[in-house]
């Protein structure tokens, strides 16, 4: 469905759960967090029922989110509990990839089409400094096998000045050697992002460049996000960046999120949104459902705001978003 703005609205990010096995700087503070109570989240019937809702409006994607969603029991059947879902055409994953390591088959079998991995370094040290506890070889391995099962793969870097900056064009170069794409993703100055320094997506393209030549525009469609692509000669991948703060995107968005609690959020940067949770066991039929959440829609917040002082500002962290 059309927002009020005009924008259509195809696509859902459910985050199902708030817990992750990392602790990565820019998202979540040291000592941990207070994961929320278990009945306090959605179960999967719940969530399945209202993505099935939103068909009805339109939605035709899903991408699962966290927190790390493997770290919630279940997760795969309800990879497959989506993708049996009728009116929904893709189902994808956003993941650190470890808790995926020697699961990634499975995870294709369940029905996941395309897999999104974070990946921020190559170097084992700065890898376990900024995620404070992974392993990157986990990730690694996450990522030949996501390859070598055919699913779409897709890496996410977040880079952030003083830490991972001189590894940015080895992480690029991924992409030549493997059918991949890798991303680069602006810091965010949300929850704990606010406290490090970013680095514009503009100075990783011009270092990108100086390393690999010229990276031509790809002008295709490779997923439903907001990334810009381009590919260097000889890559079988592209390198993406998506530009979130230097160059915003809302204007073409094209999705809403849902909270692991169930909260329908309509911006990553606003509050503003409808309590789900609340109507599904408050005993709220599919069609009085569906009702509320094209209400919600409409209402979407134009811009993310991240430099304006806006009243329903969101103040929660990174991992109870789902980025
Ligand atoms: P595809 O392009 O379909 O593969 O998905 P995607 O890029 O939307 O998904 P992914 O979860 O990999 O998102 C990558 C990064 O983009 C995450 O850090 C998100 O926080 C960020 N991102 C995704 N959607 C939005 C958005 O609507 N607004 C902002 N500001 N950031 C977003
Ligand atoms: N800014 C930008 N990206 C962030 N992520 C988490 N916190 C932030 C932030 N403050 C990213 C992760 C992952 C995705 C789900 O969200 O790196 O790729
Ligand atoms: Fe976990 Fe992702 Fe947050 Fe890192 S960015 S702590 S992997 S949810």
């Amino acid at each position: 469905m059309r927002d009020s703005e005009g924008r259509n609205i195809e696509y859902v990010r459910v985050s199902i759960t708030d817990k992750c096995n990392l602790r990565c700087l820019y998202c979540m503070p040291e000592a941990g967090v207070e994961y929320m109570p278990h009945d306090e989240l959605l179960n999967y019937r719940e969530i399945q029922r209202i993505v099935s809702c939103m068909t009805r409006l339109g939605v035709h994607a899903v991408r699962l989110t966290g927190g790390e969603p493997m770290a919630r029991r279940g997760c795969l059947n309800l990879v497959s509990m989506l993708k049996q879902t009728e009116g929904i055409d893709r189902v994808a994953m956003t993941t650190n990839g470890i808790l995926l390591r020697g699961r990634v088959a499975e995870a294709a079998a369940a029905g996941l089409d395309a897999l999104n991995i974070s990946l921020d370094t190559l170097d084992p040290a700065i890898f376990r400094q900024m995620t404070r506890c992974g392993d990157v070889n986990d990730v690694l391995a996450t990522i030949c096998e996501a390859v070598d099962c055919g699913l779409r793969v897709k890496l996410n870097a977040v880079a952030v000045r003083g830490l991972n900056e001189g590894g940015l064009c080895d992480l690029a170069a991924l992409a030549r050697e493997m059918p991949v794409d890798v991303r680069f993703i602006e810091l965010m100055p949300v929850g704990c992002g606010k406290g490090l320094s970013p680095v514009p997506n503009d100075e990783i393209r011009q270092r990108l460049e100086a390393a690999f030549g010229p990276m031509p525009y790809i002008d295709e469609r490779r997923g439903l996000g907001p990334a810009v692509y381009y590919r260097p000669e000889g890559f079988m991948g592209c390198v993406g960046f998506i530009s979130a703060v230097s160059h915003e995107f809302c204007e073409h968005c094209n999705r809403v999120r849902l909270t692991p609690e169930g909260q329908l959020k309509l911006c990553l940067n606003h509050l503003t949104g409808v309590d789900l949770r609340a109507l599904v066991r408050g005993g709220c039929d599919d069609a009085a459902l569906t009702d509320a959440i094209r209400q919600a829609i409409r209402n979407k917040p134009r811009r993310h705001g991240f430099a304006d002082a806006i009243d329903d500002r969101e103040s929660r962290r990174m991992h109870r978003i789902g980025g």
